[in-house]
C-alpha cells in the first residue's frame, strides 16, 4: 500500500518509488501539508515547520494561548478564506447570512486500493497500474461544508493526482466563490517558476521567472484553457537544469477558465494553487449538493526538468489518452486545410486523395468547409450536412474513394460554435450565448454555443452521429475557434448565469463522452485554432491535438519545445506544409520541415498536385523513416537536449528507448554562422558500457544524406563526452541520427 497512516503522529505518508507526500493533522484538527519532495522513508517532515509569533498573523480561537500557531504561517492542504489565512485562498465560500468565513478541520479519512474516479468530468485513468486512493474528508460545521481532498497515488509512475469534492452539509444554500482543485505549500524555496504562455499560432512558449515576494497568476478568462497561458506550471529550484535540480510540476486537467497562483509569503513559503478560474464564478450548492473540481496532477523530480517531463509524458500516454488509441499505429495523414482551404469541390478532393496515396499517406483529412453553405468563414457553422453542390456524392463518396486508395478518411466539426448566417441560428436564437437584448461581440464572425443547454449538447449529439454513420469516417478533427464572451445563457436563471462557463464544459465533455462511448474506434483529434485546447482534459478524449496553426517548423521548434515540458510526443499534432511557409513566409528546406514535424503525429497539410518530383520522393522516404522509428518516437524517452545558450545557434533533442539500445538525435541549425561552431550535444538515457553506432541519417545538407558516419561509440561516452557534429551550412540545416546498439 502506497499510503500509511500513522495513528499516533497523526501523519498521512503517500509513498511512490521517488517522492513522499505528507500531510498531518494538529491538534486542532487543523490539516497541515508538511512535506513534498524525495523520499525521506516515512521520516515526519514536520519537524520543519516553526511555530513563530509573527506579528499580525493571528490565531485560532480555541489557541489563542499559543501565539506561535497562525493559519497564516502554517503551510496547508487546502487554505479557505475568513479565518486569518491572509494567503491565496484554495476555497472561497458565502453563506447564506452573508458570512464569507470557511475554517475546516479534519473529520476522518479512507483509504482505498483504486483510483477514484469524478463523475462528468475527465481524470486520470487507474488502468493496470497500482494506484491507492486516500480521501481526507475536513468539515466546516458552523456553516455546513464538507470537503472531501482525493489523492490518487501512482506509485510506480511517480505521480499523485487530486481532486476536491465540496458537499453542503445544511439546510441552506451556500454559494461557493472559488473552489480550486489542490493548494500546497513548500515551506521554503530559493524557487523559479515556470510556465508556458503565448498566442494564437505562437503557444506554449517556455517563460522562466524568478519567484519574488507577490502573487504571480497565470490563468485563462477566455472560456478555453488558451492559447496564451497554459494550465500546467513548474517551480523549480532557481539553479535547476534539465538534467539536475528539485522541480515540482502542477497540471490542471482542465478545458476551461483556470488559474494557478504562485505566492511567496512573508517568510519565504512558495504557495500553489491551482483550479478552475474564480473570476466570474459563483456555483449556487443548495443544501445536500456537492461540487466536483477538476484533476489536477502532481509530479517531482530531483533530477531536472527532463525527467520531470518524462513522468508527465508516460501518465498522459497510458493513463489520460484512451486506452483504444495508445497502442495501434496513429496513420500519417493529409489534411487538405493549407491545400485548398475553402476552394474544393468533390474533383478536388478526389485529386488530392491520389496524390496523398501516392506519396504513402495513410489518411485523407477533409477541413473545414464540406457543409452547410461553408465557402468562407462567415457561414455554415452549426448546418452539419454535407454540401451537395461541392460534394455531390456525398460525404461517402469522397470517403470511398479515400478507402479504396487504402487511406482512412477523416472530418473537421467545430461543434460548439455557429455563424449568425446559418439555419442552426435562424431556428434557435436563443441556443447562442448572449446577453439579454444586447448584440454578442463576434469572433471569427462566429458566436458560441450554450453549451449548458442540454437541447444544445442533444442536437449536436444527433447531428454529428448522423454525419459519422453516413460514411465510413474514422477520425474527427473538433475544433473551437474563438474565445468566449457575452457569457450569458438562456436556458438558466439570472441567479446561476456566473455557473455559466463550467457548465459549459461539463456539456463539451458530456458530448465528448457520448461521442466517443457511440463510435469507440473512431479517433477524435482536438483542435482550437491550433493549441488553444491543448490540455489533458481535452486529451481524455483526443490522444492527439492539433499543437498550433503555425505551421513554420523553425517557429514550431519553440512551440514543440515549450509543449514537451508537460505533454509527449504522441499527443502533438504536426504537420509539414508548404514553402514559403503561409504564416510567417519563410522557406524552409523539407528535410528540416520533415525533422520537426517527426516530432509528433506526423502528416502534411499541403496539395500534392504542387508537390515537385524531388518533393514526391523526400515525402515517401520521409514516411518510410517516420513509420521505422514510429515506436522510439512515440513511446521512447524525450530528452531536450541545447541549452538556452544553444538555442541562439540551433536546436537538438532526442528520443532515446526504453532499453536505451537505440536513440533518435535530432538538431536544426536556426543561425547559420560563418567560420561555425561545431554542434555538440550530451546524450542520454543510453546503456553506458554498450557499443553504438549510427545507422541512418538523414540531413538537409544532401552530400550527408544517407552516408552513415565512421562512428563506433559506447554509450558513456556519448552521455558524458557528447556527440560533435557539423558544423552546418545552407538555409536552416538540420540533421537526424539514429544511434544502434552494436549487435
Ligand atoms: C482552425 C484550425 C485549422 C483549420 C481551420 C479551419 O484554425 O486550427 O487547422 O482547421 O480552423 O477553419
Amino acid at each position: 500500500m502506497s499510503i500509511k497512516f500513522d495513528e499516533k503522529n497523526k501523519v498521512f505518508f503517500l509513498n511512490t518509488k521517488n517522492t513522499e507526500y505528507q500531510i498531518k493533522i494538529n491538534e486542532y484538527g487543523m490539516l497541515i501539508h508538511s512535506y513534498y519532495g524525495g523520499s525521506v522513508g516515512y521520516t515526519d517532515m514536520s519537524f520543519l515547520i516553526k511555530y513563530l509569533d509573527r506579528g499580525f498573523s493571528s490565531n485560532p480561537f480555541e489557541s489563542r494561548g499559543n501565539r506561535g500557531l497562525s493559519a497564516d504561517t502554517l503551510p496547508s492542504e487546502y487554505s479557505t478564506y475568513g479565518a486569518a489565512d491572509f494567503r491565496v485562498s484554495a476555497l472561497m465560500t458565502v453563506a447564506e447570512n452573508g458570512s464569507r468565513t470557511c475554517d475546516l478541520r479534519y473529520i476522518g479519512h479512507e483509504i482505498t486500493n483504486e483510483k477514484y474516479k469524478i463523475e462528468g468530468l475527465p481524470y486520470v485513468r487507474g488502468e493496470k497500474d497500482k494506484v491507492d486512493t486516500l480521501r481526507i474528508d475536513l468539515l466546516d460545521d458552523h456553516i455546513g461544508i464538507r470537503v472531501s481532498l482525493y489523492y490518487g497515488v501512482f506509485e510506480e509512475k511517480d505521480i499523485i493526482t487530486r481532486h476536491t469534492a465540496i458537499t453542503n452539509v445544511s439546510d441552506a444554500d451556500i454559494y461557493i466563490t472559488k473552489a480550486a482543485s489542490m493548494c500546497m505549500d513548500i515551506p521554503y524555496g530559493d524557487c523559479d517558476m515556470i510556465h508556458f504562455h503565448g498566442r494564437h499560432a505562437m503557444e506554449r512558449l517556455t517563460e522562466r521567472t524568478a519567484l519574488t515576494h507577490d502573487i504571480h497568476v497565470v490563468g485563462s478568462r477566455r472560456g478555453m484553457s488558451s492559447h496564451h497561458n497554459n494550465p500546467f506550471v513548474i517551480i523549480c529550484d532557481r539553479d535547476a537544469t534539465e538534467i539536475s535540480g528539485n522541480c515540482y510540476g502542477v497540471m490542471l486537467m482542465y478545458s476551461g477558465n483556470h488559474k494557478e497562483e504562485i505566492e511567496v509569503d512573508q517568510a519565504n513559503s512558495i504557495r500553489v494553487v491551482s483550479g478552475i478560474g474564480d473570476d466570474d464564478f459563483n456555483w449556487k450548492l443548495a443544501g445536500g449538493g456537492s461540487f466536483d473540481t477538476p484533476e489536477a496532477i502532481l509530479a517531482f523530480s530531483a533530477e531536472g526538468l527532463n525527467t520531470l517531463s518524462f513522468l508527465y509524458h508516460r501518465i498522459i500516454r497510458e493513463n489520460v489518452c484512451p486506452a483504444a488509441f495508445r497502442d495501434v499505429k496513429r496513420p500519417v495523414l493529409l489534411n487538405n486545410w493549407e491545400g485548398t482551404y475553402f476552394d474544393f469541390d468533390e474533383k478536388k478532393i478526389m485529386e488530392i486523395e491520389d496524390g496523398a496515396a501516392q506519396i504513402g499517406c495513410e489518411m485523407l483529412v477533409l477541413d473545414d468547409g464540406w457543409f452547410g453553405v461553408r465557402n468562407s468563414d462567415n457561414a455554415g457553422l452549426g448546418d452539419w450536412k454535407v454540401n451537395l453542390k461541392k460534394l455531390p456524392g456525398g460525404l461517402k463518396a469522397v470517403a470511398d474513394h479515400a478507402n479504396s486508395l487504402g487511406m482512412k478518411f477523416g472530418l473537421w466539426f467545430e461543434p460548439e460554435m455557429v455563424n449568425e448566417d446559418s439555419d442552426l441560428y435562424r431556428s434557435h436564437p436563443d441556443w447562442v450565448l448572449m446577453d439579454p437584448g444586447r448584440k454578442p461581440v463576434m469572433g471569427r464572425n462566429q458566436m458560441v454555443l450554450d453549451m449548458s443547454n442540454k437541447e444544445v449538447v442533444d442536437y449536436l449529439f444527433e447531428s454529428i452521429k448522423s454525419v459519422l454513420t453516413g460514411a465510413n469516417i474514422e477520425y474527427v478533427k473538433w475544433d473551437f475557434n474563438r474565445s468566449m464572451s457575452n457569457v450569458y445563457s438562456k436556458a438558466h436563471s439570472a441567479a446561476e448565469q456566473q455557473e455559466i462557463t463550467h457548465r459549459f464544459i461539463l456539456g463539451t465533455y458530456d458530448l465528448l463522452t457520448r461521442l466517443t462511448t457511440a463510435f469507440p474506434n473512431v479517433m477524435f483529434e482536438g483542435c482550437a485554432g491550433g493549441g488553444g485546447r491543448f490540455d489533458a482534459g481535452m486529451m481524455f478524449f483526443s490522444p492527439q491535438i492539433w499543437c498550433s496553426d503555425n505551421t513554420d517548423a523553425i517557429n514550431r521548434l519553440k512551440i514543440q519545445k515549450g509543449t514537451s515540458y508537460g505533454y509527449p510526443v504522441s499527443t502533438v499534432g504536426s504537420h509539414i506544409s508548404a514553402s514559403p511557409n503561409h504564416q510567417n513566409g519563410r522557406e524552409v528546406p523539407i528535410a528540416t520541415r520533415a525533422i520537426v514535424a517527426m516530432s509528433g503525429t506526423f502528416g502534411y497539410e499541403l496539395d500534392p498536385a504542387k508537390l515537385t518530383d524531388g518533393e514526391k520522393e523526400s515525402i515517401r522516404s520521409q514516411i518510410k523513416a517516420y513509420n521505422r522509428f514510429y515506436e522510439l518516437i512515440g513511446k521512447g524517452r524525450y530528452f531536450r537536449l541545447s541549452s538556452e545558450r544553444d538555442e541562439a545557434y540551433f536546436s537538438s533533442w532526442e528520443f532515446a528507448s526504453e532499453d536505451g539500445k537505440e536513440a533518435l538525435v535530432n538538431i536544426v541549425v536556426t543561425d547559420v554562422r560563418a567560420n561555425a561552431e561545431v554542434l555538440f550535444v550530451k546524450l542520454h538515457g543510453l546503456r553506458p558500457e554498450a557499443e553504438y553506432t549510427a545507422d541512418y541519417v538523414y540531413s538537409s545538407v544532401e552530400e550527408l544524406n544517407n552516408k552513415t558516419p565512421d562512428l563506433v561509440c559506447t554509450g558513456a561516452s556519448l552521455m558524458n563526452g557528447g556527440l560533435s557534429i557539423g558544423p552546418l551550412y545552407g538555409v536552416y540545416p538540420s540533421i537526424q541520427l539514429h544511434l544502434n546498439e552494436k549487435r
